[in-house]
């Protein structure tokens, strides 16, 4: 997925870069603007993760359908996370609906922070990570090796029990058994075109009783009662949700909800050529 990703990025990149193609830019992804997190997909600006090299292939060689694809891939691999202080008041806020035993599942783990403050904070769960990313994944593992190092010279047999207690997983969300959670946790924020998606899997494989965060973007799905809302800053810069899994048999098919804003024509296009003109002017030209 990820060699795929690069591909399709260089392309897009090169005609994002490239004064004669710049036209060809525009008309390609305007139909899809309603993807792209802002104006300008985040893999082709300067803190993208894209190498420097040139593409395989040109933009016009790219299918409409993988483009679009591209940019939802581009979107949802975007890191963020909580600062300490708003886990903190995360883990605080939840705690009067949280089981006391049971598994904490984070979609989209990145660095492994709200997995190592879920098994510091709620001592009687399993806390389990899933991340696309590898790199990212590796950087988690090594936080929890540090983590459990620290733990090891204060009470060896406290980080012992907290080791037997975490998992960082390497793998597709959508690849991943959730059927034992009783905790899932996703920071939605980049997620806006995989919502529904994510709520009809989640309604699908969680058991009853089960709780869901999401932030940012609710789930609107009849499967689950939103049980709470935490509007910014009570919890965090942005809103949480907390659900709670209804009975199987509430399990209706949902009504297609959708979180995509589409920015106006005219008012993208006009901040995507100050994009170029910045551009243009980092190389001083
Ligand atoms: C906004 S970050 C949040 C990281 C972490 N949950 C936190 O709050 O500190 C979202 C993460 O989801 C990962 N991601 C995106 N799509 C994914 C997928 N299909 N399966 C697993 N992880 C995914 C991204 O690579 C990114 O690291």
């Amino acid at each position: 997925m990820l060699a795929r990703y690069v591909e399709i990025g260089l392309a897009v990149r090169e005609a994002f870069r490239k004064p004669e193609l710049r036209d060809a830019f525009i008309g390609r992804l305007k139909p899809h603007r309603r993807l792209i997190a802002g104006c300008v997909p985040a893999g082709i600006q300067q803190h993208g993760m894209l190498p420097e090299r040139a593409p395989a292939h040109g933009l016009a060689e790219i299918s409409d359908a993988d483009l679009a694809q591209w940019l939802v891939d581009d979107g949802r691999l975007i890191y963020g996370e909580f600062t300490q202080q708003e886990l903190d008041n995360y883990f605080e806020a939840i705690a009067p609906w949280l089981p006391l035993h049971g598994h904490f599942i984070d979609l989209g783990s990145g660095l492994g922070k709200v997995v190592l403050s879920a098994a510091l904070a709620l001592p009687g769960m399993r806390c389990t990570g899933v991340e696309l990313l590898g790199y990212r994944n590796d950087m988690a593992q090594v936080r929890l090796a540090q983590m459990l190092a620290a733990g090891v010279a204060d009470d060896p047999a406290a980080a012992a029990r907290v080791a037997a207690r975490v998992r960082l997983l390497h793998q597709d969300m959508f690849a991943t058994d959730v059927s034992d959670a009783s905790m899932v946790y996703i920071y939605s924020t980049c997620f806006a075109p995989m919502m529904d998606r994510l709520a009809e899997k989640l309604a699908s494989e969680l058991p009853e009783g089960a709780l869901v965060t999401t932030v940012t973007f609710p789930m609107q799905h009849p499967a689950f009662e939103l049980v709470k809302q935490f509007a910014p800053p009570s919890v965090a810069w942005t809103t949480v949700f907390l659900y709670r899994r209804r009975s199987a048999l509430d399990a209706a098919a949902p009504p297609a909800a959708s979180f995509l804003y589409e920015q106006d024509s005219a008012a993208w296009e006009y901040a995507v050529r100050a994009a170029f003109a910045a551009y243009d002017s980092s190389l001083g030209t």
